[in-house]
């Protein structure tokens, strides 16, 4: 073998790597350059003292840095000027008022025109003046609220989705808590500070924190799944108190047709958060049918009311349905255990059957014993004949299994017998 040639090889390789890494720093240094050249605000901020630097540090990690939106497209002023800028030169304006927060970001934000390039909402200018945040700073001057910086910081400001961003799906409830849960801010208004505790306690809310798993924590709401992103309310919904109807299609649609729902459209009890909660909403089960503690059946209901045993004739067949659906989940356990053969058939068929427990825990919102009993029986017709087919197969699996050890106590024995003879003959 030639190894000078192999070596001269990897020469050309090494020479070309290094050329091209140097090629590609070289770019890179004059391209800053360039860019810090250009910009004098840039330029004189990054090298002042180090708490004064800070902004011009987190600027350039922003949003606002990728998309090219510099100092002066905020704050005004001349970039190209080697001097710091004076108040109403240049169009220069300082550090903007809280009251003028607003106005200042959506100058840009609430431009379709300048924004159509990039896809992202220009409605927060009308939304954020009907949010109590917004009535309260812009037609009260109100300095405790939120503007646009306090919930999306002012210069470290990201994109959504990013995870350090202020205002991402997993850490908004932290935002909106910096000022919720503050005593002393919220003790004027009368506004109580436990919204981000109960949340917590909340079933959306130990999804969202992955204490329960195996649930997609992007589909349940904080804070703003129910408040609105920037308005007082989510889009579609009359009310924050219908936020649900937003997610819980098939509830809602069982929950209008009921007397419940009918009540609720002259704006009486019960609303969905009259029986779930709304900050700590618990896993629901049937417990809620029973007794007159809050949020259950009894609390508006007397106990020998109409209405409190309609309540007790759906709860049992509720549990009827969820204690036939668990007989035929642990047949089907049994088969797998018992005989280790591939059963996938029967878990499809299962997970039918949970679809249907759970338009029957939907349905159970119609307060109407004929519409949950319907769905019940087709549970019960469904498991039934699934059982049937899992005994079956049972029994033919354990039937075969019989078969095979005695054909295997035949052949040994014919072999022994074989064998025997065999010696007998030889001898
Ligand atoms: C020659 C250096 C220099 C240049 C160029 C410069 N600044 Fe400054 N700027 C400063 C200093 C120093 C301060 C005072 C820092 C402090 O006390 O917080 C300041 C303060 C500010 C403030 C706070 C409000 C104020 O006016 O005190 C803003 C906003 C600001 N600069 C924006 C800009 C913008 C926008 C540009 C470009 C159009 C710019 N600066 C150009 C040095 C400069
Ligand atoms: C997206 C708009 C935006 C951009 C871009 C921007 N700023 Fe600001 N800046 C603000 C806002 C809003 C405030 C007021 C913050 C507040 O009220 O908390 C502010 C405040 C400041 C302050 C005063 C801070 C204080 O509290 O004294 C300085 C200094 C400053 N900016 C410098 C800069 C420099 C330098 C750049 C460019 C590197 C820059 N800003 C880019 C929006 C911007
Ligand atoms: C009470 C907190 C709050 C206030 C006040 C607020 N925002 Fe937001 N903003 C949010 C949240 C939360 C989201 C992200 C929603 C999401 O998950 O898509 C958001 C998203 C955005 C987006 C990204 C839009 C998109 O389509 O991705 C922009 C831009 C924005 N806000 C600008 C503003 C401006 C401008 C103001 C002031 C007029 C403002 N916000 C006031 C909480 C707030
Ligand atoms: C000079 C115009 C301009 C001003 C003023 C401005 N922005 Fe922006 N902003 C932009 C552009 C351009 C983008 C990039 C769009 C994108 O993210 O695709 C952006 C992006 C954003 C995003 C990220 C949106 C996303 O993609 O999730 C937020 C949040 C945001 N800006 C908030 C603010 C806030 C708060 C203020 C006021 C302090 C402000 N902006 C002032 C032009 C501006
Ligand atoms: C800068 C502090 C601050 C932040 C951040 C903030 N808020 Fe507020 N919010 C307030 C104050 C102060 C009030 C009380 C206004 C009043 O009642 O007059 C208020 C009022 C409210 C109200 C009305 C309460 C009532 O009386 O019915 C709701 C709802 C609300 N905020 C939700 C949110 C949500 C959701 C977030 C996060 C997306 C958030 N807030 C972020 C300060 C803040
Ligand atoms: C599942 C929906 C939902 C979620 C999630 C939610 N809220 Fe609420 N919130 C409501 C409802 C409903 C009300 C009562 C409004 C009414 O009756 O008009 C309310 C009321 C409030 C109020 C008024 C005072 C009070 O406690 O009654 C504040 C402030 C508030 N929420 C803030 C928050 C904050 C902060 C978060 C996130 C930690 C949050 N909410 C999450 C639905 C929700
Ligand atoms: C942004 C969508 C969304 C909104 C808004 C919402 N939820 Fe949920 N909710 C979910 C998701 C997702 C789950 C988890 C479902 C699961 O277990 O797979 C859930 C779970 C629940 C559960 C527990 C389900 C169970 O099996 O016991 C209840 C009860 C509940 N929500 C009630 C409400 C009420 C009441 C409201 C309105 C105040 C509401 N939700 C608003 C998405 C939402
Ligand atoms: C009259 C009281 C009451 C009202 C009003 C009510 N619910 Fe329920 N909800 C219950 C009870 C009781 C259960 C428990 C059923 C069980 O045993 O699982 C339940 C179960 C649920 C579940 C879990 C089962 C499922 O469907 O996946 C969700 C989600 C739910 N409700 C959401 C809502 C929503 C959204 C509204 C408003 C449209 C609402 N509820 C209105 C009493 C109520
Ligand atoms: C917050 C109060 C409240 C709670 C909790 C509540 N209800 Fe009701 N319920 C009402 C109201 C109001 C009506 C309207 C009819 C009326 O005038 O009694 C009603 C009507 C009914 C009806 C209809 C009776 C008819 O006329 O056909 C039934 C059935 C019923 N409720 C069952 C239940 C069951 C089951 C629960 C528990 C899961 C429950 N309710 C929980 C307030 C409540």
């Amino acid at each position: 073998m030639n190894e000078g040639n192999i070596f001269s090889r990897l020469d050309i390789k090494r020479i070309l790597f290094i050329f091209i890494i140097v090629g590609i720093s070289v770019c890179r240094t004059s391209l800053t350059q360039a860019a810090t050249i250009q910009n004098n605000c840039v330029n004189c901020h990054q090298g002042l003292q180090e708490n004064l630097a800070l902004y011009a540090q987190q600027w350039a990690d922003s949003v606002h840095a990728v998309f090219s939106v510099c100092c002066e497209d905020c704050h005004g002023g001349d970039p190209n000027s080697p001097y710091r800028p004076e108040i109403g030169k240049n169009d220069y304006i300082g550090v903007p008022v809280k009251r003028k927060i607003p106005y200042f970001c959506d100058r840009c934000h609430a431009n379709p025109r300048y924004m159509k390039k990039y896809n992202i909402r220009v409605d927060m200018e009308n939304q954020y003046k009907d949010s109590i945040h917004g009535q309260r700073l812009l037609k009260e001057g109100n300095m405790d609220v939120a503007d646009c910086v306090n919930c999306h910081g002012s210069h470290d400001i990201k994109i959504t989705d990013d995870l350090k961003s202020r205002v991402n799906h997993f850490f908004i409830a932290g935002t909106c808590a910096k000022c919720h849960a503050d005593n002393k801010l919220m003790r004027p208004y009368g506004v109580p500070t436990d919204q981000l505790v109960q949340y917590k306690k909340s079933y959306h809310g130990q999804i969202l924190y992955q204490k329960i798993k195996k649930k997609n924590p992007r589909f349940v709401p904080s804070c703003p799944g129910c408040h609105g992103i920037h308005g007082g309310k989510p889009s579609g919904v009359a009310r924050v108190a219908d936020a649900c109807y937003n997610c819980h299609l098939m509830t809602k649609r069982y929950f209008q047709e009921s007397v419940h729902g009918f009540v609720l459209n002259e704006n009486q009890p019960p609303r969905c958060i009259d029986c779930h909660g709304y900050h700590n909403i618990p896993l629901a089960d049937e417990e809620m049918f029973v007794g007159q503690d809050d949020f259950h059946c009894g609390a508006c209901h007397s106990l020998d009311s109409k209405e409190y045993q309609t309540g007790q004739t759906i709860r049992t067949l509720l549990i009827q349905a969820r204690a036939a659906a668990k007989k035929s989940q642990g047949k089907i356990s049994r088969v797998k255990k018992d005989l280790d053969i591939d059963i996938s058939g029967f878990d499809q068929k299962m997970s039918d059957v949970f679809d249907y427990l759970s338009e029957a825990k939907s349905a159970i919102h119609s307060q109407d014993i004929q519409t949950v009993q319907e769905i019940v029986k087709k549970i019960n017709k469904y498991t039934r004949s699934l059982n049937q087919q899992v005994d079956g197969r049972y029994r033919e699996m354990r039937q075969r299994k019989k078969w095979l050890v005695q054909m295997l106590l035949y052949i040994s024995f014919l072999f022994f017998f074989i064998a025997y003879q065999r010696s007998k003959l030889n001898k």
